[in-house]
């Protein structure tokens, strides 16, 4: 298992997530590739339409193992795209950050495990009751359908947030890395599986929390990219070599002109970083 993967993990989800450094090849040209940056890059099919995901799902499946999907296409095609990126033989990041009360979210919880979603988010800030109650809701129903249990992971603060908005916008007094590490504290007692924080906290999240915790980061841009709404940014080898098990890619990979070349390069470029 690698480093920081949490004990009693579900294995399903992190089969295939090798230390082992096995060169895998690259079924179009031959070229060999490591394995693990394929399992740690997650692609955010941030887009308006099945059609587009499916396009960029069909071009990437060989080079990435999790697509991430969100707000945007779950609200245009809700459980249709996530049976499409499972057809296609990856698996799903369902980011819906769940929040609400306690019955609510424990309920939704077993809905996405029915749908046989590998990973899905709760905020912390729902509060330890909502956070345990589902992720207990969730390992129960999915030892009763015969699935894999997912990861769950608590949201800590959105990486589109700085430390002047959360002060006098949010009036939330702690500095962004303390609050992190704290509502990341939250998440482990509730007994979700890890976080997701930006590269920023990731030290102080394993200094409180330990290497049994997985850590998410989005707000991941490749050198010299676009920041666009992000504002705690880290370039895909600084978050990696910061001790993230996991990063989230969005905008620089859907919005280029050649997503597949973007995804190679930071596959690369993690490889050199391992
Ligand atoms: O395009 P970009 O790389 O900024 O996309 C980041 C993705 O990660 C988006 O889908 C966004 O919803 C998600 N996300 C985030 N910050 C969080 C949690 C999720 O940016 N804290």
């Amino acid at each position: 298992m690698p480093k920081g993967t949490p004990t009693g993990t579900p294995t399903m989800f992190w089969e295939g997530y090798s230390n082992d450094r096995t060169l895998i090849s690259d079924n179009e040209k031959g070229e060999q590739m490591n394995s693990l940056p394929k399992e740690q890059l997650i692609v955010a099919l941030d887009v308006d339409d099945l059609k587009q995901a499916e396009r960029l799902v069909e071009q990437l499946v060989g080079y990435i193992s999790t697509f991430k999907i969100g707000l945007q296409l779950f609200s245009n095609s809700g459980p249709d795209a996530i049976k499409m990126v499972k057809d296609r033989g990856g698996r799903v990041f369902l980011d819906l950050k769940f929040h609400d009360i306690p019955n609510t979210v424990a309920k939704a919880s077993e809905e996405l495990v029915k749908l046989g979603v590998s990973i899905f988010n709760l905020h912390t800030l729902g509060g330890v009751k909502m956070m345990r109650k589902s992720a207990s809701a969730a390992r129960k129903k999915a030892k009763e359908v015969g699935l894999p249990p997912p990861l769950i992971l608590g949201v800590t603060i959105l990486t589109s947030i700085d430390e002047r908005t959360l002060k006098e916008e949010l009036k939330i007094k702690r500095d962004i890395k303390n609050y992190v590490s704290y509502l990341s504290s939250l998440a482990k007692k509730a007994g979700l599986d890890g976080v997701v924080a930006s590269a920023g906290e990731i030290k102080k999240i394993r200094k409180t929390l330990g290497e049994d915790f997985i850590i998410l980061t989005p707000g991941i841009r490749p050198a010299g990219s676009r920041v666009d709404d992000q504002k705690r940014v880290a370039t895909p080898t600084e978050a990696i070599k910061a001790g993230a098990n996991l990063i989230v890619v969005g905008r620089p990979i859907i919005l280029a002109s050649n997503p597949l070349r973007v995804v190679k390069n930071i596959l690369k470029e993690l490889g050199n970083a391992q």
